[in-house]
């Protein structure tokens, strides 16, 4: 890649910004980033990666003479005048998306004719609309404004953003729209240029199928209990049409994150606050919601009642090969395990340090063995590849009790009976 590559900014050096800097850097351009926290970017200039994520402590290294780091606006704007905005867009208590980062960088933008705002955070359709009415009404009209939703997995996100399986680009049609497809031309990934609602639309649909996908399996799972059928078989049987596909068809304990639950919410309000019902994601929330609970119901059916008893969680990030701990499941489990009395002993290969503001009462482990130790139950959260692997002939000789459920069905049932221990699936077949 040559130098012909325009600088860029990135605002909001987070999951999503970070690696977005990092993917664009890799492809030749230099790239200016800002956030707001000093620390972050304190660091960020040190070469310290605040998140986990695989491959990109690398790639920003490899990168460090492109990669520019401040906290200072003025630098980016300096330098580029397509300026990526990746800043967080949480829930509100409302379920709404809370918008106000954007808001803030939004009103911070100068009047300029030669830059543009490419919107990577995820908000309601509409927002480009007000974003732009905003500009027009601060004496900024000539400013740019491009949706370009990012649809990178936490855990696989450097490979996804250099392989993308599309690039979506909603514009006005101007140079701003341009400038982004041919940022995005070298990836060579099919390219969807479209008006601005519609692309921000394609993203929070794109997430609402996808935890709908997961929902409904959970939903025939939770249906193979009742009737004696195996999720996992069936899983297999309908994956292989192609219609259906293999993928977001495992049953466990529910999605979580920084993205299914508040995007669902959020296309759920936007839906409502338009006038529409969306009768369908209510009930994909619901599922969602039950489907930790019923991890308590399993251990009430083994242990009875659970004051006293010892209950092992492995794994605490939403997902494996990340350290995000946003909505995941290990945060309703170990409250309500907690909230019956159980004690409750967790372990993760990497979410620990961000466990730890967010959970309390509970012992820290410092492997999964010393985690199993005494448990009279086993949960299996996350299904890290480590727990995949382990040795339940040791870990039986480590527990208390027997039973061992596992949440994600990512486990050898074979391999856990013949250690003596009983397994627990979720829509799977009692051994
Ligand atoms: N995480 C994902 O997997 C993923 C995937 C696709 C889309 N998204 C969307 O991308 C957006 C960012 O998500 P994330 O997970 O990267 O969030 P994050 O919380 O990891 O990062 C957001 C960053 O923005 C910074 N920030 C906040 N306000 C700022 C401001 N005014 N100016 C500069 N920086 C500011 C924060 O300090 C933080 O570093 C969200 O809208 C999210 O829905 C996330």
């Amino acid at each position: 890649m040559t130098s012909k590559r325009e600088p860029i900014g990135v605002i909001g050096t987070g999951y999503v910004g970070l690696v977005t800097a990092a993917g664009f850097a890799e492809l030749g351009n230099d790239v200016y980033c800002i956030d707001i926290d000093v620390a972050k970017i304190d660091g960020l200039k040190q070469g310290v990666i605040p998140i986990w994520e695989p491959g990109l402590a690398e790639l920003v290294e490899k990168h460090r003479d492109r990669l520019h780091f401040s906290t200072d606006l003025a630098d980016a704007l300096e330098h580029a005048r397509l300026l990526f905005v990746a800043v967080g867009t949480p829930p509100t208590y409302s379920g709404d998306a809370d918008l106000s980062a954007v808001h803030s960088v939004v009103a911070s933008m100068p009047a300029s004719d030669r830059h543009a705002l490419v919107m990577k955070s995820t908000v309601p359709v509409g927002t480009g609309e007000t974003i732009k009415r905003a500009f027009e009404e601060t004496g900024k009209p000539g400013f740019r404004y491009v949706s370009c939703p990012e649809f990178l997995k936490e855990g696989t996100a450097v490979p996804d953003f250099l392989e993308p399986d599309r690039v979506v680009v909603g514009d006005d049609g101007d140079w701003a729209g341009d400038a982004v497809v041919d940022l995005y031309a070298p990836l060579d990934a099919p390219l969807v240029r479209t008006d601005i609602a519609s692309a921000e639309m394609v993203k929070l649909a794109s997430n609402a199928f996808l935890a709908t996908k997961i929902s409904f399996i959970n939903e025939i799972a939770n249906v193979c209990e009742e009737t004696g059928a195996d999720v996992t078989e069936v899983a297999r049987g309908m994956g292989l049409d192609d219609r259906i596909g293999p993928k977001f068809l495992q049953a466990g304990i529910g999605f979580g994150g920084s993205c299914f639950p508040k995007d669902v919410s959020a296309l759920k309000q936007l839906a409502g606050n338009s006038g529409y019902h969306f009768q369908l994601l209510n009930a994909v929330i619901e599922v969602n919601e039950l489907q930790k609970r019923r991890v308590i119901g399993k251990l009430h059916k083994y242990l009875g009642e659970l004051p006293g008893r010892r209950i092992a969680l492995l794994g605490l990030a939403f997902k494996p090969n990340t350290d995000d701990m946003r909505e995941a499941s290990s945060l309703v489990l170990s409250a309500r395990l907690q909230a019956a009395g159980a004690e409750v002993a967790v372990y993760d290969p990497v979410a620990e340090d961000e466990a730890r503001d967010l959970i309390h009462g509970v012992r820290f482990a410092a492997d999964a063995l010393d985690c199993v130790r005494d448990a009279d139950a086993v949960v299996l959260v996350t299904e890290w590849d480590e727990f995949k692997a382990l040795d339940w002939a040791q870990a039986a000789e480590a527990m208390a009790g027997t039973l061992v459920i596992d949440g994600r069905n990512a486990l050898d049932p074979a391999a856990v009976r013949a250690a003596g221990l009983v397994y627990e699936g979720v829509g799977r077949t009692p051994g």
